[in-house]
């Protein structure tokens, strides 16, 4: 298993690019199996869920073409059976979107249940067997496959979802209903970028949905969809990690291939903060900061809220901030398994139900560290950045599960990080 070497202290300064959204990105690809035809997918970003969920497909007969810089194209009319149970289904959270396309694309879906980040609690899939089983599906899970059936194929349904507007339910639903007999509505759905995305890409290959990006979204089945061509949003979650290693370690650092829009909850409490973040262009933003932070409170909700994805990130950044502040995640109750992880370098956090109580301090001291989720892996990194001496991360599979080579796109900032394998051998980006 690999680890990266970080000596902190470093102003990360200069210009890196922002990948394709991995949220987007796991949800269009099994997208690909309600497509009669070929799809190309632009902007794919190079990550490991993205791997796995190209390795599922190919094991289930699709065809999948690698055309370069992050281009792919996608074809699953070879595609002859419905289940999708092997073991690699078990390591990402996103492999559940299958039944939804699976039911889609013949009314029937065998799947294992899904794997993902483990935040310390459950993560109950409720609401999409609700949308599924509005929609006329039987659903029954044995042995760890959730098995879906339909006599006729799928039908119309009126759905509300429960607390919380579900971003994976919201998306699994619209999978399913693209191809469902009448209309669909979507009540309290989640807003999310990625779902917009999803939607947009849906409808470039045929499909009627509107209202994407509210909680309201209107699915019209149809008969089928055609190929074509579509080019991923940037991640928003990825370029909130890169301002905040910006600011963290007192840098200045321009951040292109972004949505403002899709950043103005991470832009505005960084400023909160005293963080200058400015716009320098239509898909450009300056990250600098000369100055301690200021404490704030954060709470994490869902889009257009402060996202969860970013919750473990700033709560590093205000380890470091003059003052007492806090962080809530009304999202997940039980994401803060790195508070752990950053007391070994020093930082003086209490964790009371959904709140993490954070007492700033003038610095944090390397160590030796472990990533438990991929959000909390990128946390860990950023300490590291921000800390006097090293900071050894271990776990970094789960980084690497959601930001495109996060080692050379640091190192190109100026960052010292270095990863190495079990044999202590340098890894292919740190060595350039
Ligand atoms: C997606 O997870 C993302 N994963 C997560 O990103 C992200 O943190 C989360 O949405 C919230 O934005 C992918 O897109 C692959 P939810 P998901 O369903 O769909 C409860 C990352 O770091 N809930 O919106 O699993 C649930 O327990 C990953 O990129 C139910 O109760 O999240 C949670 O408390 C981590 N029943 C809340 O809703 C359900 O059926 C939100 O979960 C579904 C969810």
């Amino acid at each position: 298993m690999s680890k990266y070497i970080i000596r902190g202290g470093t102003p990360l300064r200069g210009q890196i690019t922002i990948s394709g959204a991995k949220n987007a990105a796991v949800a269009i690809i099994p997208a690909a199996l309600l497509v009669d035809g070929v799809c190309r997918v632009e902007n794919v970003p190079d990550i490991s869920d993205v791997d796995m969920l190209f390795s599922i497909l190919r094991q289930m007969g699709a065809s999948i073409t690698d055309c370069g810089s992050g281009a792919f194209e996608i074809d699953c009319r070879g595609v002859k059976t419905h289940a999708a149970t092997g073991e690699a289904m078990q390591k990402i959270r996103a492999s559940y979107y299958l039944i939804g396309a699976l039911l889609a694309r013949c009314g029937r879906a065998d799947v294992a249940m899904p794997g993902g980040c483990n935040f310390g609690g459950p993560r109950p899939i409720d609401q999409h067997v609700k949308g599924f089983t509005a929609m006329g599906a039987e659903i029954d899970v044995k042995n760890g496959i959730l098995t879906a059936v339909t006599d006729g194929g799928l039908r119309g349904a009126s759905i509300f979802l429960d607390g919380i507007p579900s971003v994976g339910a919201t998306i699994n639903i619209m999978l399913a209903a693209a191809k469902a007999d009448g209309t669909t509505i979507i009540e309290n759905a989640a807003r999310e970028p990625h779902i917009v995305d999803l939607a947009n890409f849906l409808n470039y290959m045929g499909a009627n949905i509107r209202g994407a990006g509210t909680n309201v979204i209107r699915i019209r089945g149809v008969k089928n969809l055609k190929g074509g061509s579509y080019s991923i949003i940037s991640d928003q979650i990825e370029a909130g990690t890169y301002m905040a290693a910006a600011a963290g370690t007192g840098g200045r650092v321009e951040i292109i291939n972004i949505i403002p829009k899709h950043l103005e909850c991470i832009s505005g409490k960084l400023r909160e903060m005293g963080v200058e973040v400015y716009e320098s262009g239509d898909s450009s933003i300056v990250v600098e900061s000369t100055r301690r932070f200021r404490k704030i409170d954060v709470t994490a909700m869902p889009y257009p809220g402060f996202p969860t994805d970013m919750q473990p990130q700033i709560a590093a950044l205000l380890c470091l901030a003059d003052g007492t502040s806090t962080v809530t995640d009304n999202v997940f109750d039980t994401r803060f398994k790195y508070v752990d992880e950053l007391a070994k370098m020093g930082a003086s956090i209490r964790v009371t139900g959904r709140t993490a109580i954070i007492q700033g301090l003038d610095r944090l001291t390397g160590a030796p560290i472990r990533a438990h989720d991929l959000r909390a892996g990128a946390a860990l990194v950023i300490a590291g950045l921000c800390a006097n001496g090293t900071t050894e991360v271990e776990g970094v599979s789960y980084i690497e599960r959601g930001y495109e080579d996060i080692v050379g796109k640091l190192r190109s900032l100026g960052a010292d990080i270095i990863s190495v394998d079990d044999g202590g051998e340098l890894s292919e980006s740190a060595a350039v």
